[in-house]
């Protein structure tokens, strides 16, 4: 176990919103727990670590987050197992990819300290919120920004690194629609793309309200270069069945290296089925599709968790996927992680972490 160097203060709510809260009817992101955690790094050095009821943060407009967008985040779920204990789904994780994001962002790593500690602390004051109903999770938000009063072009010295808590149903009740944009590119080479970079975000939002608004639900981008293969979409990693092997794009560098892609790469193989992590163009999934190969296809996230596609709109072909009914994987799948998370099955790997 780690020492605890910081000692996390806690403030606590004054008066509970839970008994006011519908767990099961819930719109994804707009319902936040009693607490969050906040903490600040100023001065070569973490402070102030502490657990607050959720509200606003007083900040200054000169923050250099809000100018220069040296801001990170991440996305990870807590669940209740049988007996009524919370579980985090693999946090170390989620630790590792922000203080990477944080290293390309150039700012200092979070310790386990605050960083794994202050979860715990913050899922265990609010352990009551997380939902238990079948595709429902406490969905976690810790967000990392620069948190320096000056204007100017440099990296701060200042920063807040603060933890925000949702209960969430499902966030897809259906199949979706993807489409694929020639018109846009979310990132390329050398750029951000695998950093859970706030900015990337900010510059897909254009190509995703064109897509919604011609009857998409999601844009499935291509690689930024050749516009030719298949990286990801906004919100999460991609799967195709295509000849009984399930294959993904391989991290090129502008793909977000997704913690349930990983747990998805490491479990099929124990369920007998094959995958491979390598580029595919978007001209190999149409022939697939043509030659009657491609058996299902799948988004991969923390919130989507497993998202069925329903079918790719790419220039003039759609890319119509079988009934989910007649998928070979994925449903399986999606019942095998959601057993390890809510601790129904064995977890082979030591993904989840006891609050
Ligand atoms: C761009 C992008 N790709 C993939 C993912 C899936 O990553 P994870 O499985 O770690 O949630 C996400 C969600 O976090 C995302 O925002």
């Amino acid at each position: 176990m780690t020492a605890r160097t910081h000692t996390i203060a806690i403030e606590r709510a004054a008066q509970s919103k839970l008994a006011a809260t519908d767990l099961n009817n819930l719109q994804f992101g707009r319902t936040f727990t009693d607490h969050m955690l906040v903490a600040t790094y100023d001065e070569g050095a973490w402070q102030d670590v502490k657990i607050q009821p959720y509200g606003a943060l007083a900040m200054s407009p000169s923050i250099s987050a809000l100018h220069y967008g040296q801001a990170v985040f991440e996305g990870m779920k807590a669940y209740k197992n049988a007996a009524g204990e919370a579980l985090l789904f693999r946090p170390h994780a989620n630790h590792a990819r922000i203080n990477q994001s944080a290293a390309r962002l150039c700012m200092p790593p979070i310790p386990d300290e605050v960083f794994i500690d202050g979860l715990l602390e913050l899922v265990r004051l609010d352990a009551d919120w997380i939902p238990t109903r079948a595709g429902s999770a406490l969905y976690l938000r810790p967000i990392y920004f620069a948190s320096d009063e000056s204007v100017g072009l440099r990296p701060s010295e200042r920063y807040t690194f603060a933890v925000i808590a949702c209960p969430v149903n499902s966030y897809y009740a259906e199949p979706v629609k993807l489409t694929v944009t020639r018109d846009y590119v979310r990132a390329f080479a050398g750029g951000t793309g695998a950093a859970k970079a706030a900015g990337n975000y900010a510059a897909s939002l254009l190509a995703d309200r064109e897509a919604k608004a011609r009857g998409f639900d999601n844009v499935l981008w291509l690689d930024g270069k050749e516009q030719r293969y298949i990286e990801e979409c906004g919100t999460m990693n991609v799967f195709f069945t295509i000849d009984d092997v399930v294959v993904t794009p391989k991290l090129s560098g502008s793909i977000l290296p997704g913690i349930t892609r990983d747990s998805i790469i490491k479990l099929l193989p124990t369920l007998g089925v094959k995958v491979e992590e390598r580029t595919i163009a978007i001209d190999e999934l149409a022939a697939a599709f043509r030659a009657g190969q491609l058996q299902e296809a799948f988004g991969a996230g923390t919130a989507a968790t497993i998202a069925q596609i329903a079918s790719i709109q790419f220039d003039d072909l759609t890319i119509a996927l079988p009934p989910v009914a007649d998928r070979p994987y994925s449903s399986v799948l999606a019942t095998v992680l959601s057993e390890i998370k809510t601790g129904c099955r064995a977890d082979e790997f030591g993904w989840m972490v006891r609050v």
